[in-house]
C-alpha cells in the first residue's frame, strides 16, 4: 500500500484547549488536503507574521505546492478520518545553490482551534525524522522574531538558536526580525 494511503500515525492529545477533535494522524499531503492546508495558511497570511507571504494562495497554487512537496521534500498533514486538516508541515530546499543541497528548511502550521494539543510537535518531529531518513544534514527554521510559540516549539524539538536577522521583513506596517534556528541531524 502506498505510504500516503496507510492509516498514518496517531498524534496529539485531548487535553488541550479549543474544540473537541478526533485524534489526528499524520499522512503525506495529497490533493484532497489542498483546501484544508490553504485555509490554515491563508489565515496565517492575513492575520499573522508567521509567514512573510502577503497574498492569499489560490487553490491552483496550493495544488502546485503539494505537487512540489513530494519525494525528498515532502509535506505532511495531521488529519482526521474524513481528511479534515488540523495542521501541516513541509520540508523545502534551503537555498538554490548546489552546495546547500544537504540542508532543508521546515515549516509547520496548526489550525488555531487545535493548537496546544501536541499536533505541531508531532508534525515537526515527523519532518525531522523524514529529513534524516532522506539523508539531509541540517534542518533550518526561519521564524519571525515575535513568534514565541514557534521558537518554543522548535526549542522543544531540539533546535538551537543560530542568530537574529534584524528588521529584514516588513508586514502590517512594522519591521520584522527573523530568528534562525537549526537542528543538525
Ligand atoms: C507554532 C505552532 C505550529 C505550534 O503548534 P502546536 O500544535 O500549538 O504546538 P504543540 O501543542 O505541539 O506544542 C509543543 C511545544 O511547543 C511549545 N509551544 C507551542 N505553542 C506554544 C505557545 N503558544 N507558547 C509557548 N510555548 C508553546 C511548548 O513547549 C509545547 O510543549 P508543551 O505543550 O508540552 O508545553 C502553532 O502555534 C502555529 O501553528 N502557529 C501559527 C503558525 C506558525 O507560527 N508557524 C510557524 C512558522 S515559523
Amino acid at each position: 500500500m502506498p505510504r500516503d494511503q496507510r492509516p498514518g500515525k496517531p498524534v496529539g492529545n485531548d487535553a488541550g484547549r479549543g474544540r473537541a477533535a478526533p485524534a489526528p494522524r499524520l499522512v503525506v499531503a495529497r490533493a484532497v488536503h489542498a483546501e484544508g492546508i490553504r485555509s490554515i495558511y491563508n489565515r496565517a497570511i492575513e492575520t499573522s507574521t508567521a509567514t512573510f507571504e502577503m497574498t492569499p494562495k489560490t487553490l491552483p497554487e496550493q495544488l502546485e505546492w503539494i505537487a512540489e512537496h513530494s519525494g525528498a521534500h515532502p509535506a505532511v498533514v495531521a488529519v482526521d478520518d474524513g481528511d479534515s486538516v488540523f495542521g501541516f508541515g513541509s520540508l523545502s530546499p534551503y537555498r538554490p545553490r548546489p552546495a546547500y543541497s544537504t540542508t532543508v528548511e521546515n515549516s509547520v502550521y496548526v489550525d488555531e482551534a487545535f493548537q496546544r494539543r501536541g499536533i505541531g510537535r508531532a508534525i515537526l518531529e515527523e519532518l525531522v525524522r523524514l529529513a534524516e531518513a532522506h539523508g539531509f544534514h541540517v534542518v533550518i527554521a526561519r521564524i519571525a522574531g515575535d513568534n514565541d510559540a514557534s521558537v518554543a516549539l522548535h526549542t522543544a524539538c531540539g533546535f538551537e538558536m543560530v542568530g537574529v536577522e534584524h528588521e529584514v521583513g516588513r508586514k502590517f506596517g512594522r519591521w520584522l526580525d527573523v530568528v534562525c534556528m537549526e537542528r543538525l541531524l
